[in-house]
């Protein structure tokens, strides 16, 4: 029986996800005016990052230190799940619980398409890591902003390059792009594939008509909630 005071059902976990510079930060946004538009409660977070640990992280985790920066993908995996850990259980579980909608730039397919696929760490490790960083916790829908890493890559200001585009090559973040496409098309209900070379104001029509199909009406996802949406704007 549900406790009272405890929503019927929690709210919707909604991921974004895809190499450098496929402009997630720019897409959260306009999602997050979008479902709050439609009534829903939204929260907006990223991945490294969302708690003063996983701030402190991402600083230690992106700085372009030279000979000081982690040499070994397993324990950058570790540390973005130590990250990813703290943001479940104090920033996502809660809000979800709340039945608030959480989108998150970024989450474990990242892990999965940089240390696993682009640097090599096994998806065997990667899983039991996971597991015990999310407890479980999946997203309901992913949007993968797909695009070519060297389109990416350009796209970023000297002032954003960050250890992952200085210190790997081109063939990695090829590798990464390919992880994000194979855990797609072994995950078809979760995911959708949004053409990221396009113009923004474009991957914003093809997003909200994913929202649309799989939030709004419902329909595509296997088991996410079926939120109370108003669908007059
Ligand atoms: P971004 O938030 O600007 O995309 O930067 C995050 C960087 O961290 C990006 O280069 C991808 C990398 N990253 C991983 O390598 N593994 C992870 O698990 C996560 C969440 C990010």
């Amino acid at each position: 029986m549900t406790p009272p005071g405890t929503p019927a059902r929690r709210g919707w976990f909604i991921t974004f996800e895809g190499p450098e510079g496929a402009g997630k930060t720019t897409q959260v946004d306009r999602v997050a005016a979008t479902l709050a538009g439609r009534g829903l409660d939204v929260l907006v977070t990223r991945e490294p990052g969302g708690t003063w640990l996983g701030e402190r992280l991402r600083e230690v985790l992106l700085a372009r230190t030279g000979a000081g920066a982690p040499r070994d993908a397993t324990t950058d995996a570790l540390l973005f799940n130590a990250a990813r850990r703290q943001l479940v259980t104090e920033v996502i579980g809660p809000a979800l619980q709340a039945g608030r909608t959480v989108l998150c730039a970024r989450f474990a397919d990242s892990t999965r398409a940089y240390q696993g696929y682009g640097a090599g760490v096994s998806l065997e490790r990667l899983n039991a890591i996971e597991a015990a960083a999310t407890d479980g916790l999946r997203p309901d829908l992913t949007i993968l902003l797909d695009l070519p890493p060297e389109i990416g890559l350009q796209r970023k200001a000297p002032g954003e390059v960050t250890r992952f585009e200085a210190d790997f090559d081109l063939e990695f973040h090829q590798r990464v792009r390919d992880g994000f496409l194979a855990i797609a098309a072994g995950d078809p209900g979760r995911f959708a594939i949004v053409d990221a070379t396009a113009s923004e104001r474009d991957v914003t029509a093809a997003i909200d008509a994913v929202l649309l199909d799989r939030v709004v009406r419902g329909g595509g996802t296997s088991e996410p909630p079926t939120p109370v949406l108003r669908t007059t704007r």
